[in-house]
Formats: structure tokens, C-alpha cells, sequence
């Protein structure tokens, strides 16, 4: 039995050296939701789980939706791996999961399986110290405020071409509000952005875009990100509550296959 922690920037990112045993019996699962929360971003270099190990993991750590193949889901671009693959494109661009869900997920357990050639390395973005290094008088100015979370914003941008069918197809899609900051139970902030925030509203567009990319910008500073280099094998877990991520853009022909569980969310989004 092995348990090592390690911090892999000053403020995202811990790895876990651990061996399978110990990771699948649970002991360690409370200390590693509260390295969850607190470091946004959990790796478990070439841990090498199956698809029952990574199951069974993720529900020492939360609940499982029942998404894809008894809660494991399959990640490709590839349309005959991934019924959502069109949308996947968008996730070059920074976001959260569950924009669009009453309660976003509280995590997720993804695992390397095939890797591209080129790209599909994955960053991450700390949104609690994001909130917390803001200037004073950015944060009294952003209290409040609400921000509409659309298809749309989480597409335009990551897209060569845009038809008038794609547009359409977003268009279709409920739009949400949500504060731009999130006071977690905890009493702790975080920044609630994202490809999805697309408007504040009642703030002039023009305004309200170049804050948003003011703020977009602020959260992807270099001392907030983590990017994991994948290696087959490597499992990563996130605090999609409390952290943004993308992937760098890979071929659609890469055959890049991730297998992920995500944890069903626990806590509603609130001012
Ligand atoms: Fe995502």
C-alpha cells in the first residue's frame, strides 16, 4: 500500500502515487475529494485502470451518472465512437461541463486509451484562485452579474466554417443564466466563465464582450493553468465545479479515444 501526494504548480494540480489497491479501496477517497476541491486537478500517472477499475474508482469519489456504457463514456471525434462528436470541437476552447444542467457535474475521472500524434494535450484552469487573485475593484464590479450561457458561445470560435445549418442547430438550444461568480456552500468563490458565457446581461454588448474577454483572459494566465502531456495509462480527475479546461486541437483522423466517468453534481450554481 502506497499513498504519496505531490503539488505540481503553486496553485493547480497534485499528483497521486498510489497503487491501484489502494486507490480502489476507498481509504484515501475523503483526503482525495478534499485535494479535489482544494487543487482543482488530481493525475495518477499510468495508473493503467480498466474500464471496471475507473467505474469502481469513481465511485469512491462521488456518484456516477449513468452516461455511455454502465457511466463510462467514450471521447472521440470520431462519430462513430462518440454520438456527440460534432459538439466535441467546441472543447478547444476553455469551459466547464454542464452549463446547461440543472446542477453542472461535480467532476470527472478521464483516462488515456489512444493518443493523437499531434495536440490533445489537456489544460486546466484554477476559477477559485482566478477569483481570488482579481483585483478588489474587478470583483465589487462583477458582483451580481449574471451571464447568459449559450450552444452557441460554447461553438462560435472553434469552427473553420460555420453553415447556416450549424448556426440553426444552436440556436435551437435553451439558453441559461448563471452568475458570473459562484459562492460555493463552502463560502469559497470561484469565476463561473467559459466558451458557454456569452453575454452579461443588461450590459451593453459591446461591453459586456470586451469584459467577458478580460475576464476569459485573466482565468488562462499561465500561474492559474495546469496542462497534462498525456501517456497511455494516465488518469486524470478534475473539480469541474471549480476549474476550466480545454484540449489542444487534434486531428479528427488521430484516433484518440479517452474513456471518462463523470460524477453527478452535488451543488446547484448560486451568487
Ligand atoms: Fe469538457
Amino acid at each position: 500500500m502506497s499513498f504519496a501526494t505531490t503539488e505540481l504548480t503553486p496553485l493547480i494540480g497534485t499528483r497521486i502515487d498510489a497503487d491501484k489497491t489502494t486507490l480502489l479501496s476507498g481509504n484515501h477517497a475523503a483526503e482525495l475529494r478534499e485535494l479535489l476541491e482544494q487543487r482543482g486537478v488530481l493525475t495518477f500517472p499510468k495508473i493503467g485502470m480498466t474500464d471496471e477499475e475507473q467505474r469502481t474508482f469513481a465511485q469512491t469519489l462521488g456518484t456516477p451518472t449513468d452516461q455511455g456504457e454502465r457511466g463510462l463514456h467514450k471521447i472521440s471525434l470520431d462519430a462513430n465512437v462518440t454520438a456527440t462528436a460534432k459538439y466535441l470541437k467546441g472543447t478547444v476552447l476553455w469551459h466547464f461541463d454542464g452549463w446547461n444542467d440543472p446542477i453542472p457535474a461535480l467532476g470527472t475521472i478521464l483516462t488515456g486509451r489512444v493518443l493523437s500524434q499531434t495536440g490533445g494535450q489537456t489544460e486546466f484552469s484554477n476559477t477559485y484562485a482566478a477569483y481570488d487573485e482579481l483585483p478588489e475593484k474587478t470583483k465589487a464590479r462583477i458582483t451580481g452579474l449574471k451571464v447568459a450561457h449559450t450552444m452557441m458561445g460554447t461553438q462560435r470560435g472553434a469552427h473553420e466554417t460555420v453553415t447556416q445549418e450549424m448556426e440553426a442547430d444552436w440556436a435551437g438550444f435553451h439558453i441559461y443564466r448563471h452568475p458570473i461568480v459562484w459562492t460555493h456552500r463552502s463560502g469559497r468563490r470561484s469565476l463561473l466563465l467559459g466558451s458557454s458565457a456569452d453575454w452579461i446581461d443588461g450590459m451593453d454588448r459591446t461591453e459586456s464582450d470586451a469584459l467577458l474577454a478580460e475576464l476569459k483572459a485573466w482565468a488562462a494566465q499561465p500561474r492559474f493553468v495546469y496542462r497534462h502531456e498525456w501517456q497511455v495509462g494516465d488518469m486524470i480527475a478534475w473539480d469541474n465545479t471549480g476549474v476550466l479546461h480545454r484540449v489542444e486541437p487534434y486531428p479528427m483522423d488521430s484516433g484518440r479515444v479517452m474513456h471518462r466517468v463523470t460524477l453527478e453534481g452535488e451543488e446547484a450554481i448560486a451568487a
